[in-house]
């Protein structure tokens, strides 16, 4: 049997298990000694239904200076914390099953913030829920796990205070066995307190994320107690790590810890045998109270390589054996794959290099607001896949695991980011007033529970953090970096810059990786002055729009706000700091070795309606100062009419998931071998017979000829550093506008748009026709309203009502159109510029057959049928 390659850590227990601040002490417990006997392999289920719910803080009679239920916590003087008593009465309280977003309820108010979305996302939250455990369960660890609670999380069991965790956007446990009852019922209540001012977007408020119940054995696992690396990989053989961290509570003083490697399918299930195995020969001892870490090193023969294109995953299955009895097993799923950001050359995956084709996203799924939903996701990534998306940035925070999961499995490269902000605040009451207690806890929870998924191939310490501009402010860089480093080696620390003096004041000897904001222009200096660093545009064009609006007439300048605040689609349009997406992708072209770029934004986003922020900073603005003068008189006139903006025009998508001409933008970039070819404006426009109307084209050919009613308006060719072809002088006639692009001389693609009339009639389509009975499953079914020719109807905003009949629910509408403050939840919706979104759920366990109506007044009705299956 081959050695083991052990280094024997031992750790006190309670700085490796990153519980919640005020964890109870781990010291070991009194263990019957037969507990363990009977202690059975981990369990982790879910801890999402049956909660109760209500906002704010309750009065119930508990002193305020109850004593016991304050211990420890760090909640304000005043607040009463009644509900946190085991006999408090929840009984009126709102019924309700995790993950949940209290402020998606709305309602929207002009009167709130349009950064954050105007919505009520902020206060006291309180969330009870009753659990029974089993009498079995005595003798064995009792963790509560939290995927994410926005925010400043406070935890009681049964009326004792277990700990909690302030950042939201944090995944952290806590160890109940102290406190549980086995055998008994158990309550356990959380306090929320979402402070107001202290974001920049749309966080949601609540537990907005999965809550899970893990049970193991005394002796087991720690939390994210396993972290595989391949340090070497060659086409005959990958050399994998498993670095085994274990936790033991009881009185078991040996441990053999074995480890298998399988071939994952695509479907997550292991297929065929071990290709690999290693376990111990000789048993370690851990102490009781203690942690070990053990590595073992195993050889997989003739890799899978891990990919975009072909995203191959193992799974490491770890199983622990005290004294011939099997106390844990753990699965770690991975990907063997090399990862370089090389200087010169960009981005090498697997030796080779790989563009990044990267869009950053929030964390909001638009009209389910930020409660996580793997369907959801899956859909944002099957539809920025289409596009040719090849990598995410999180932007500014660690997201939902299920995102993660979502990208090993799917195939996306991930940037992974810890933070918006350190010291210094964005907001007042920001991740600044965190940074000095929680930053290492925060960022080492961040690297621990992620190191293993494949995708991730940078860390990201902050988002253009004010330091940035420091004299000093480097060596908080620095420290940042060393402690990322001390998680993990394998993947380079980045930070994304936006000022240009912190490409040379420090900050970019503090990373791995460069990362420019919006600074196309600087790639090359940059360049010179550190050939040794690699580069990559963390952040890029912020190009705004709304899908189907176009503004005439149409200029290079499209920095006018417009009175129905919507901004042109023409894709010209973007902030004083940003540009239009052909100017990144000349940076990137004339600059080869940057590594690629992550636009501002994949999909639109709840909140940060620039330009209709009222913002200074964010004004629609090119450089010239007499452009930034009438902006500013602009933008005094913005603040006396109330802007009704609630979500981003940022997005290649919009908030419902529907593309924007943008989006073939990209696509023609991202995807040069699918045959392309998109043409704007639509071609409805009974008012401008006569009147010059500009015709872009995004095509992945290199020429096209373009065709009004027939007759040809001229053949063009891309220059080298063009994207789009502009027809800029075509006149307006109502017909069919049709392109058809060539490529190397041959015909390549063709796309055309006709003049719609009088909107007649609905068409739905669901994204999937069958759906799992599952709770959790969504259909997404998009509404065009069409003229009696079947031709999409561009301008129409007809009122859609909706209805379901059979096992599911409406959760969500949406349309889209960032300035509408009807409820997402609300069964009707407006059309806007012709389509709209129905978000349709499933029930857990029941199967059966759902139809989903659509009716307008004066289009009839369309209905769509669903078959959700158990
Ligand atoms: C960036 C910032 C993003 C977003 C964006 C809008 O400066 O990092 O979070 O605010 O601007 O253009």
């Amino acid at each position: 049997m081959p050695p083991l390659r052990r280094s024997l850590v031992p750790i006190a227990l309670a700085c490796l298990t990153l519980c919640g601040a005020a964890a109870i002490a781990t010291a070991p417990a009194a263990v019957a000694a037969d507990a363990a006997a009977g202690a059975s392999v981990r369990e982790r289920s879910a801890f999402n239904a049956g909660w109760r719910f209500a906002k704010g803080d309750q009065a119930g009679g508990a002193s305020m200076n109850d004593a016991a239920l304050r211990s420890g916590a760090d909640v304000p003087a005043g607040a009463d914390l009644s509900a946190a008593r085991v006999d408090y009465d929840d009984g009126a309280w709102r019924k309700l099953d995790l993950p949940h977003d209290w402020g998606i309820e709305g309602p929207f108010r002009q009167e709130y913030p349009g950064d954050t979305g105007k919505l009520p996302w902020w206060g006291v939250g309180w969330y009870r829920k009753q659990f029974t455990l089993s009498a079995g369960d005595a003798g064995k660890r009792i963790y509560l796990d939290l995927d994410g609670a926005m925010s400043h999380a406070t935890v009681w069991v049964n009326g004792r205070h277990v700990g909690g965790w302030p950042y939201g956007y944090a995944s952290w446990r806590l160890d109940l066995t102290d406190v549980v009852k086995p055998g008994a019922a158990n309550v356990v209540a959380i306090r929320l307190d979402n402070p107001k001012d202290s974001s920049r977007w749309y966080p949601g408020g609540g537990i907005y994320r999965n809550v899970w119940l893990v049970k193991t054995a005394p002796l087991h696992v720690a939390q994210y107690g396993t972290f595989v690396s391949t340090p070497s990989v060659t086409p005959a053989a990958a050399t994998v790590d498993v670095q085994v961290t274990l936790e033991n509570h009881g009185a078991d003083d040996e441990v053999q810890v074995a480890t298998d490697v399988y071939l994952l399918d695509a479907a997550g299930r292991r297929s065929g045998a071990a290709l690999a195995h290693r376990d111990v020969s000789a048993p370690a001892k851990i102490g009781v109270g203690r942690q070990v870490q053990l590595t073992q090193a195993l050889t997989l023969a003739q890799p899978r390589l891990w990919s975009p294109s072909s995203p191959q995953r193992y799974v490491a299955v770890t199983t622990v054996t005290s004294r011939g009895r099997v106390t844990d097993v753990v699965e770690t799923p991975f990907g063997v794959r090399t990862i370089a950001f090389d200087a010169a050359r960009g981005f090498l995956l697997n030796g080779q290099r790989l563009p990044i084709q990267g869009v950053c996203q929030h964390h909001d799924l638009g009209a389910l607001g930020a409660a996580v939903n793997v369907r959801a996701l899956e859909r944002q990534l099957e539809i920025l896949r289409e596009m040719g998306v090849n990598a995410i940035r999180t932007s500014h925070n660690p997201p939902a695991p299920e995102l993660l999961d979502l990208a090993d499995r799917m195939g996306f490269l991930v940037l992974d980011e810890a933070f918006d902000t350190w010291r210094e605040q964005k907001t007042p009451n920001d991740y600044h007033t965190l940074f000095d207690a929680w930053h290492e806890k925060d960022l080492r929870a961040m690297i621990r529970r992620d190191r293993n998924h494949p995708s991730i191939v940078a860390w990201s310490i902050g988002n253009e953090i004010p330091e940035q501009g420091r004299s000093e402010g480097w060596k908080l860089a620095a420290r940042l970096a060393e402690i990322a480093h001390g998680e993990d080696r394998t993947r380079p620390v980045t930070a994304a810059y936006n000022h240009v003096a912190s490409g040379y004041n420090g900050f970019q000897n503090a990373v791995d990786l460069f990362g420019y904001n919006y600074k196309p222009g600087e790639y090359a200096k940059f360049h010179a002055s550190a050939p040794h660093i690699p580069l990559v545009g963390t952040e890029t064009a912020s190009t705004v729009s709304s899908r189907g609006e176009y503004f005439f007439p149409v200029s290079d300048d499209q920095s006018k706000g417009q009175a129905n605040f919507q901004v042109s689609s023409y894709d010209l349009s973007a902030p004083r700091w940003a540009m239009p997406p052909d100017v990144e992708f000349r940076g990137q072209d004339d600059n080869p070795f940057v590594a690629g770029e992550f636009v501002w934004t994949g999909f639109d986003y709840l909140g940060e309606p620039t330009p209709y922020n009222s913002d200074a900073t964010n004004l629609l603005n090119f450089t010239d100062p007499a452009q930034q003068g009438r902006m500013a008189r602009e933008l005094a006139d913005l603040k006396k009419i109330a802007v009704p903006s609630r979500s981003s025009y940022f997005g290649i998508v919009d908030l419902a998931g529907f593309r924007k001409d943008r989006f073939y933008l990209y696509q023609a970039r991202w995807r040069p071998d699918l045959p392309m070819a998109h043409l704007l404006p639509h071609w409805t426009w009974p008012e401008r017979v006569g009147q010059v109307t500009p015709v872009h084209l995004y095509t992945s050919g290199d020429e096209a000829e373009l065709f009004l009613n027939g007759k040809s308006l001229g053949r063009k060719r891309r220059g080298p550093r063009d994207y789009r072809l502009r027809w800029d002088d075509v006149v307006y006639q109502p017909g069919t506008l049709r392109a058809v692009s060539y490529k190397n001389g041959k015909p390549w693609a063709e796309d055309s748009v006709a003049t719609a009339g009088a909107p007649a009639r609905l068409t739905l389509a669901a994204d999937r026709a069958a759906l799992h009975a599952d709770g959790a499953d969504l259909a997404f079914v998009t509404v065009r309203i069409v003229d009696r020719q079947g031709r999409p109807a561009p301008r129409a905003s007809n009122r859609i009502r909706f209805s379901l009949s059979g096992p599911g629910r409406i959760v969500a509408t949406d349309n889209g159109d960032a300035t509408s403050f009807e409820s997402f939840q609300s069964p009707q919706r407006n059309a806007y510029n012709g389509m709209a979104l129905a978000i349709v759920r499933t029930r857990a366990g029941e199967d059966g057959r759902m139809v989903l109506t659509a009716s307008a007044e004066g289009l009839g009705s369309a209905q769509v049928v669903l078959d959700s299956q158990l």
